[in-house]
């Protein structure tokens, strides 16, 4: 080899690893059974509805009911992407924006004339939508309490996992969960915080946790999809390697517990 030919490849290898480093992972959609993502699409569509009606009256909305509100419309613009129905993203991102701009009436006037049109056939191929002020925070609280106005997904799983006492695995309830929480975890793919930003290893181990998440809640929808043929003790335990993966990048990287 030549000095100047191995000064270009040294040159190349490096230039490939800084992508490597640098360039955004995957944006695009993930690729969701388009069966399970029009249920998901129905349960969000239901959610942000009845979530609307809430907000629009009060003087103070909190929060924690905002912010799923804006999950549900960010993620049915995910759907619409899946569904190759471009009415529901455009749509369902008004309807973001106008939660952002605290317009819930206008938002819950927009949010009653959405249907929901899968087109036939076609390949997920659409970017991940975005939305300025939809950032971490937003994207995970969709995972909250229902108490506090969330799904209540970080709770179920926890309860359907544990040892004492866990609670029936019931396939359509998790293959909601499961498509609900491969959305979120790819938008979370694209924001890591402060403490995971501060080096490339932090970031590495953010992609790779929030990319885990992704992969394994399909695989979860994939399987919870069969209903009653749904092999339960394998849903069990691809949800405990799943809560594993949150635990382990909350343990890292969250500190507002
Ligand atoms: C890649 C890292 C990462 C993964 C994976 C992850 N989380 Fe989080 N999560 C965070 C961080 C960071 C926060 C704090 C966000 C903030 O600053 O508001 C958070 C916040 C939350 C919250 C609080 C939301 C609120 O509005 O109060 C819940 C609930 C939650 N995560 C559940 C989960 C569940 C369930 C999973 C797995 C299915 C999961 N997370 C996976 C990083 C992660």
């Amino acid at each position: 080899m030549t000095p100047s030919l191995r000064t270009l490849v040294g040159g190349c290898a490096l230039a490939a690893g800084m992508w490597i480093l640098s360039a955004p992972v995957n944006a695009g959609v993930p690729d969701l059974p388009k069966d399970s993502s029009k249920k998901a699409a129905d349960a969000d569509l239901a959610f942000l509805k009845l979530r609307l009606a809430e907000l629009a009256p009060k003087e103070k909305p909190v929060d924690g009911q905002v912010k799923p509100a804006l999950g549900a419309a960010m993620m049915l613009a995910v759907y619409a992407e899946v569904l190759g129905d471009a009415n529901l993203k455009t749509e369902a991102l008004k309807i973001a924006e106008a939660i952002t701009k605290k317009d819930f009436k206008g938002a819950l006037e927009m949010s009653k004339k959405l249907s929901i049109k899968p087109a036939a056939g076609g390949k997920v191929a659409g970017p991940m939508p975005k939305l300025n002020k939809y950032e971490l925070t937003e994207i995970m609280s969709p995972f909250r309490g229902k108490s506090v106005g969330g799904h209540n997904i970080d709770r179920d799983i926890k309860d359907m996992v544990k040892t004492m006492n866990p609670t029936k695995i019931d396939p359509a309830h998790v293959e909601i969960l499961a498509v609900r929480t491969a959305v979120i975890s790819e938008f979370a793919i694209h924001y890591p915080n402060d403490k995971a930003s501060v080096n490339a290893g932090n970031k590495a181990k953010w992609e790779k946790w929030s990319k885990e998440s992704v992969d394994l809640s399909k695989q979860i929808a994939a399987e919870a999809s069969k209903g009653g043929k749904a092999d339960v003790k394998k849903l069990k335990m691809m949800l405990t390697n799943l809560n594993a993966r949150c635990t382990d990048c909350h343990n890292a990287f969250r500190d507002d517990e």
